[in-house]
């Protein structure tokens, strides 16, 4: 293991890796906008300026190797000064859009130009005007705010394997363009926007939707496939405006698929179910009188099938499932697209077992639906024709709902708290990041309404369900964080 002195403190290192892999490691600051850890290093926008003692110039720090006794500086006036004149030549061409820029406020070229610029430009000639198009159909270019990283090429033909990007032309008019007729349109084409480290690419379902000063973001779990990649939930006037992916190791690495990111618009549609009609003890009523049937999705949390469990035994009433299950199983870099899009049926497949169909034959049945693209499946119509008595929770109106005595307006993944466990037996927490519409309770308070018991928040319910169900023992919202934790078993 090769020893550098880091900042005049002397670290290890280990074999292979370059000054600035070091300095991330060691929590040393290095500006930067080419490099990123999940993409291969290409040493071009020359940001990441060091000092090093085998060199008289200063370095480009993703570039160069750590070797035994080398001293790095990573701050000082000569640094900070090398710094300053890759800005101003990153500026000669960039466009003063910041107002107008939906970058603006997590832009690491307007963060850095604070700390080393002095806000002064001493160019006098014309800028380069470079084009603003849509590069596919969720992806839009401004090209005159382009810094040529190529962060999003290499993502494309790293990850993606599409290839789809490419930078055209030479010196200042260099720009990332698309090959004629092939737009950008691969599964997770908007990671090129989140890599971008200026303005240049935007996710066309974000634009001028947020100022994200004014926003408020909610670390929680994609709910779209069994995968439950890493989010971050931006959301301005209780809307949802975009999700972005966090960084797990264990789950997602850097990424996440547009599908996910793009699935929230029937949180606001129009047929969205806001009200209630009868009551959680109406439904504990009907149960009682016996021949009762329970159909549960996979898309509800750990709390609440746990306590729908409890429920079933109350009422001795059978469980039959709802999943969805589309596509086959795409693997991106260290994110995988499951086929699985339901996000909890490995904790469903734990507690009850083998999962059955939707009980045939019984007088009453109730039904958690609240997977987004499910309506009645044939199956479960049949079953609720055959009921007399039939109690409905589900995010929208439908063919379902207008047959129920009983309705129970769901809430969405992310107008609640909660935990999912994912395809690998990862158990994650779920954070609400808006409210529900008005009269849209969550279920785990009527779900404890129906079953008698004291209310508890979500929290509460986890640790129950933790004490009982050995796959969860040892877990509690505080040892899930923000990164979530394996389950026991796994
Ligand atoms: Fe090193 Fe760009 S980060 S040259």
């Amino acid at each position: 293991m090769p020893k550098i002195k880091l900042n005049g403190k002397e670290v290890e290192v280990a074999p292979g890796k370059t000054v600035l892999q070091a300095c991330v490691d060691n929590g040393a600051f290095v500006p930067h906008y080419c490099w990123h850890p999940g993409l291969s290093p290409a040493g071009n926008c020359r940001m990441c300026l060091v000092k090093v003692s085998n060199s008289r110039k200063l370095e480009a720090s993703c570039m160069y190797p750590c070797s035994d006794n080398l001293e790095v500086t990573t701050e000082g006036p000569e640094v900070a000064k090398g710094r300053q004149d890759v800005l101003e030549f990153m500026l000669i061409n960039h466009p003063l859009d910041c107002p107008i820029c939906d970058k603006a406020g997590e832009c690491d070229l307007q963060d850095y130009t604070y700390a080393y610029r002095g806000g002064v430009s001493r160019f006098r000639d014309k800028k380069v005007i470079k084009h603003t198009k849509d590069l596919g159909p969720n992806v839009r270019i401004w090209g005159s705010r382009c810094i040529a990283c190529t962060r999003c090429v290499r993502f494309c033909e790293e990850v993606a394997g599409t290839g789809e990007l490419c930078l055209v032309n030479r010196g200042d008019h260099s720009v990332v363009d698309v090959f004629p007729t092939i737009p950008i349109d691969n599964p997770v084409s908007l990671n090129v926007v989140d890599l971008c480290p200026v303005g240049a690419l935007i996710d066309r379902n974000f634009l001028y939707q947020a100022r994200v000063w004014f926003a408020r973001e909610t670390e929680s779990v994609c709910a779209s496939c069994a995968r439950g990649c890493n989010v971050k939930i931006t959301a301005l006037d209780n809307r949802i405006k975009r999700m972005v992916p966090r960084v797990n190791a264990d789950v997602n690495t850097w990424w996440m698929c547009d599908e996910g990111r793009l699935n929230t618009r029937y949180l606001a549609d129009d047929r969205r179910l806001t009200a209630s009609k009868g009551s959680a003890r109406d439904l504990d009523a009907a149960a009682r009188k016996g021949n009762f049937g329970i159909v549960l999705s996979t898309y509800q949390t750990i709390e609440e099938m746990w306590l729908v469990k409890r429920l079933a035994e109350a009422w001795k009433a059978p469980v039959g499932f709802l999943t969805l299950t589309r596509g086959e199983r795409k693997k991106f870099g260290g994110l995988v697209i499951e086929p699985d899009k339901t996000p909890n049926r490995r904790f469903a497949e734990k507690l009850f077992g083998e999962l059955k169909p939707v009980p045939a034959g019984c007088k009453g049945l109730f039904v958690l639906n609240g997977i987004p693209e499910l309506e009645g499946p044939p199956e479960l119509m049949a079953a609720a024709n055959g009921a007399e008595f039939l109690a409905v929770s589900d995010l929208r109106k439908g063919p379902l709902v207008e047959k129920a005595q009983v309705v129970l307006p769901a809430c969405a993944w992310a107008e609640k708290d909660g935990t999912f466990m994912n395809v690998d037996g990862r158990v994650q927490r779920i954070r609400k990041a808006i409210e529900p519409p008005a009269a849209v309770r969550a279920e785990v308070a009527w779900l404890q309404e129906a079953l008698g018991t004291e209310p508890l928040s979500a929290e509460g319910v986890f640790l129950q369900a933790a004490k009982e169900v050995p796959a969860l023992a040892g877990l509690d919202y505080g040892k899930l964080g923000n990164q979530g934790a394996a389950s026991n078993g796994h």
